[in-house]
């Protein structure tokens, strides 16, 4: 194997909490049912996307424009929530371990669905710091499509299957399997029948 792919929000840094607080407030304000077990089936997923999950629990029906208003309301939370994010934010055995996986010559990239990619890695000091960086920004389909993967993979000049996917959602995990990586589970997507190696923490990459 030559690389690894990680997923951002829920692998690198811990920004779910902040994805699943600003949902909650726009539905809250909707007056639309939203818990955790909802916010677990938006992991990965889009953002339009994700608003059609939060929808599904609401008795009115919006139009087009009024959905872009909805996902730029909440969008704008989240970013709200976002200036808050430092260095501090990574999750545990982040920064260790992604040194020491460079330090053993494998090439590192992330593959997220988020447009906000290039501001949270700035936020906690990783601008810069991927060999490439595949995001919300460069993909027409997003997980479970494995194009953002497929785009993290060429931007290395590697091919899928030489490539470790890191993941904590399920939509992710579909996207890596279906690209023809090997998928990593971390969280959630851990205990997830199609995960192919389930990681306990995170430093568990080093013992592959
Ligand atoms: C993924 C998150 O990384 O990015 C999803 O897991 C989120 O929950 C998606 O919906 C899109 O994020 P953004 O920042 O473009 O709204
Ligand atoms: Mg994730």
């Amino acid at each position: 194997m030559k690389a690894f792919i990680f997923d951002l929000d829920g692998v690198i840094v811990s920004t779910d909490k902040f994805h699943y607080m600003a949902w909650k407030k726009m539905a809250d304000e909707e007056g639309i049912y939203f818990d955790e077990s909802i916010n677990d089936r938006l992991r990965g997923v889009s953002r339009m996307d994700s608003l059609e999950i939060v929808l599904e629990r609401s008795s009115k029906s919006y139009s087009a424009s009024e959905k872009l208003l909805l996902a730029d309301r909440k969008n704008e939370y989240y970013k709200q929530y976002l200036e808050s994010l430092t260095e501090a934010d990574r999750l545990p055995d982040v920064t260790e371990t992604l040194s020491a996986l460079r330090q053993k010559g494998y090439k590192l990239a992330i593959g997220s669905s988020s447009k906000n990619t290039p501001i949270i890695l700035k936020k906690i000091g990783f601008e810069g710091y991927f060999d490439a960086v595949s995001d919300g920004n460069n993909i027409k389909k997003s997980k479970p499509d494995p194009e953002v993967f497929i785009k993290a993979a060429e931007y290395l000049g590697e091919k899928p299957k030489d490539c470790f996917v890191v993941e904590d959602a399920e939509a992710g995990i579909d996207a890596a399997v279906s690209g023809g990586f090997t998928a990593i589970g971390i969280g959630v997507a851990s205990k997830y029948e199609k995960t192919q190696i389930s990681l306990n923490k995170f430093s568990d990459l080093l013992n592959l």
